[in-house]
């Protein structure tokens, strides 16, 4: 995020160093898990969502590894809202992840992957009530109860379809995580979570309600969060509660420690896996709960990048250069005026001096801007660049505004190159609109 990052600006090279499955190769050029970034330009065209699965993979074994190293185990949801394609979601149910869904649509989604219904969590502050009852006739692992109304609601549905539900009460701990305004979740004015001073009663309360088993507690203080002290707080804040409750006889076996690993989007270095790690284990390791994870960003987001073509350079007063890929693939940056890498992929364009310029799109919007002032070389039409670590909160938040179709998307797996979304025809663009 623009407004946390106090680093110099990094330089291509940087870039480059602080990310294993990129390289710069002299013929080449820029390739992604050992595939040159140019020959997916030029099956699929341009823009194109490049993900790797070994990434991917890789990044899930790093944090399961970390909390082994502390014998702790957690259970892995993957956060669906960051990046919710089908061969994604594959990918991580394979390596043994759950999911936390945020919507029907997720669910679905989830379920369609093959990830059991036993195995999905399910949060959200506005669960409507068919969602609830779609998921719980499909056996949905864990509701997250975000309020008391919540709460009546579910108990009142499962009563009627004959059902249990198995819930938790996500607690919003007051705890500042230290991240981008928009995307802080687990202070006192968010619209998240049950305040800290209401849990012991509806716990009591939830305990006596028909249809309901109460397992325990949920958090989520933010996403993009790079150091673990916020979390610190918020667990030890937890910790306290499950210790109120059970002092009070109420069985607390759940908690569900929430998402918002951050990942280092200049050169920085992300969370500390180790220290968070080692944390959770202090703060609620002693606690003989199963611990729970929703991670979504630090699982997908260096692992995809954006693959753009320069459609022109533009002097007029400063350079601007405009490329084919735009706010609606991105949105990142007009939402949260958030720094994205961007490197050329031609290996010769990369060596050559720099000079500031603003990386933009075609859409009419001022917002519509990748990158202020940024350091690169002269990027002639037709050249190559990747919007880096945009595998997650990027195609997901994508739409066709200016009725300009979606992007294809491509998975690399093993150096192998899997078309997994075709890019849409203008001609869908309104296939589904009726015409009077
Ligand atoms: N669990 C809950 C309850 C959440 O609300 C979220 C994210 C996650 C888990 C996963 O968080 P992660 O590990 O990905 O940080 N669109 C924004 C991020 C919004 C995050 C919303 N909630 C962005 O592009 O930065």
């Amino acid at each position: 995020m623009a407004d946390i990052f106090t680093g110099p600006e990094p330089r291509l090279g940087d870039l480059l160093v602080a990310r294993p499955a990129l390289s710069m190769h002299a013929r080449d050029g820029l390739c992604f898990e050992g595939v040159p970034l140019n020959a997916i330009a030029d099956q699929y065209g341009t823009p194109v969502w490049v993900y790797g699965a070994g990434s991917m993979r890789a990044r899930f074994a790093a944090l399961r590894d970390a909390f082994r190293q502390q014998d702790l185990p957690v259970h892995i949801h993957y956060a669906v809202k960051a990046n919710d394609h089908l061969a994604i979601l594959d990918i991580f149910r394979q390596a043994g992840a759950g999911a936390d869904v945020v919507s029907l649509g997720e669910f679905l989604r989830a379920q369609r992957a093959k990830i059991a219904a036993q195995d999905i969590v399910y949060s959200g502050v506005g669960k409507a009530s068919a969602e609830i009852e779609a998921a719980l006739s499909q056996g949905v692992g864990q509701f997250n109860v975000e309020s008391a109304e919540e709460l009546e609601m579910i108990s009142a549905l499962a009563t009627r379809l004959g059902s249990t539900a198995s819930i938790v009460l996500r607690m919003n701990p007051d705890v500042n995580a230290g991240t981008h305004a928009k995307i802080t979740t687990g202070l006192a004015e968010n619209k998240f979570g049950i305040p800290a001073a209401d849990v012991p009663a509806l716990y009591a309360r939830a305990s006596t309600l028909p249809g309901i088993v109460i397992h325990g507690l949920a958090l989520h203080i933010g996403s993009q969060i790079l150091s673990p002290a916020p979390y610190a707080a918020a667990y030890s804040k937890a910790a306290e509660m499950v210790r109120a409750l059970r002092a009070q006889g109420l069985e607390v076996m759940v908690l569900d420690l929430g998402g918002g690993i951050g990942i280092g989007y200049h050169d920085e270095p992300g969370m500390n896996l180790a220290a968070f790690a080692a944390m959770v284990k202090q703060t609620v390791g002693g606690l003989g709960v199963k611990l729970l994870l929703e991670p979504g960003r630090y699982l997908v987001g260096p692992a995809g990048l954006l693959l753009a073509s320069v459609v022109l350079q533009k002097q007029a007063g400063k350079r601007f250069v405009v490329l084919d890929a735009a706010m609606n693939e991105l949105m990142r940056p007009a939402l949260y005026e958030s720094w994205h890498g961007i490197l050329p992929v031609d290996p010769a364009l990369f060596y050559e001096p720099v000079s500031p310029g603003d990386v933009v799109g075609p859409v009419c919007e001022s917002a519509d801007c990748f990158a202020k002032d940024r350091e690169l070389p002269s990027l002639p039409p037709g050249t190559r660049v990747a919007i880096l670590d945009a595998g997650a909160y990027g195609a997901v938040m994508s739409s066709t505004y200016n009725a300009r179709p979606r992007a294809a998307s491509v998975l690399i797996d093993n150096g192998q190159v899997m078309l997994i979304t075709p890019r849409q025809k203008p001609e869908d663009l309104w296939m589904d609109e009726i015409l009077p």
